[in-house]
């Protein structure tokens, strides 16, 4: 289909949520290589475009492989500052106006990396961006599935102090034989402890649909990552309506893991009343921010201004904001629509 540089220009300057955006999947080859210079890390590549070139990743286990290697240049409170700020000037410059990033603690405290370390170098960046750039955010701290419940809950006391920084915990990493189940516990304190709580459903995992119930029934989620095969089991698809949870749909993303940008399947959930939202999951991966994302939709699956704006509006309707906060959001939407 025909690109309309109209409609691009329209997305462009839409005011935007994103609300799932792994932190360390924005990490761009460039500063990478700042990094690693700075950090003495090899990273076996010789430029930019060669480590690009060997973005080799077909499913979501030889994504996750490349991904969690090229973590290693991340050490200083400086480096997760600079990761977060280039973020966040990114979705400044698509007129994403709140965002909520996802990190992964465990992949840095695994590697000798202190919370303290990749938090407070986190938070300074969200507020240097609030103050300088106008974009708001908050954090999401995911659990890695693979790793044990009780890692999991050691990470969960280890983020205590910090909790007035981190509006909720997510699962992420690889599904397969680690369902939700597996951290009911892990989430049950979390709601305790006053924290929103959202888990990955990856397209096309084992036992999707059993991990979609888990989440629904045992874990109470507000909110569920991708959860695209819901569309399965029209039983999931009326509670997932009827409670208004919100999904992260990442088109670009299940482009690369699965090969098939789900537009149908989005258009589906539309039509079906689920909170269905659009958001890049790891944009330097998968060469595709926010607007990149839309694009695609708009180009490569014919949504209309209308479903795009649905689905923007979406974002605002299902973020963890108070309703002050989502009322302005929604007014600056309102006002850009008319
Ligand atoms: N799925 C699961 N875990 C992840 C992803 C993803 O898409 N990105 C980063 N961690
Ligand atoms: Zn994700």
């Amino acid at each position: 289909m025909s690109s309309n540089p109209d409609l691009r220009a329209w997305i462009a300057q839409l005011p935007k949520a994103e609300l799932h955006v792994h932190l360390e999947g924005t990490l761009e080859p460039e500063l990478s290589f700042a990094l690693a210079a700075r950090n003495g890390v090899a990273l076996g590549h010789d430029t930019p475009e060669a480590l690009i070139a060997a973005y080799d990743f077909h499913d979501l286990p030889s994504f996750l492989a490349i991904y969690y290697r090229a973590m290693d240049v991340l050490v200083s409170e400086q480096d997760f500052h600079e990761l977060a700020f280039a973020y966040l000037s990114k979705a400044r410059s698509q007129n994403i106006l709140y965002c909520e990033m996802l990190f992964d603690p465990q992949a840095h405290t695994g590697r000798g990396v202190a919370f303290h370390t990749v938090i407070s170098g986190i938070r300074r960046a969200q507020v240097q961006a609030a103050a300088e750039l106008g974009v708001e955010s908050q954090l999401i701290m995911c659990f890695l599935r693979e790793l044990s419940a009780a890692s999991a809950m050691e990470t969960l006391l280890a983020s205590l102090p910090y909790k007035a920084w981190i509006v909720g915990v997510g699962l992420d990493s690889d599904e397969k034989n680690n369902p939700p189940i597996k951290f009911a516990a892990v989430f049950a304190q979390a709601r305790v402890e006053g924290y929103r709580l959202t888990m990955h459903c990856d397209v096309n995992q084992q036992n999707t649909l059993m991990h979609i119930g888990q989440c629904l029934e045992v874990i109470g989620v507000d909110r569920i990552d991708h959860g695209v095969n819901a569309l399965e089991d029209a039983a999931l698809c009326t509670e997932i309506a009827r409670r208004g949870i919100g999904l992260t749909i990442c088109p670009v993303s299940n482009r690369f893991v699965v090969q098939n940008l789900t537009g149908e399947e989005i258009r589906r959930m539309l039509a079906l009343g689920m909170k269905a939202t659009i958001n890049s999951d790891d944009p330097a991966y998968f060469r595709a921010y926010l607007n990149e994302n839309l694009n695609a939709l708009h180009e490569d699956a014919g949504f209309t201004a209308a479903e795009i704006t649905t689905l923007v509006r979406n974002g605002f309707d299902v973020a963890w904001l108070d309703e002050t906060r989502r009322g302005h959001y929604l007014a600056l939407l309102g006002a850009s629509l008319s």
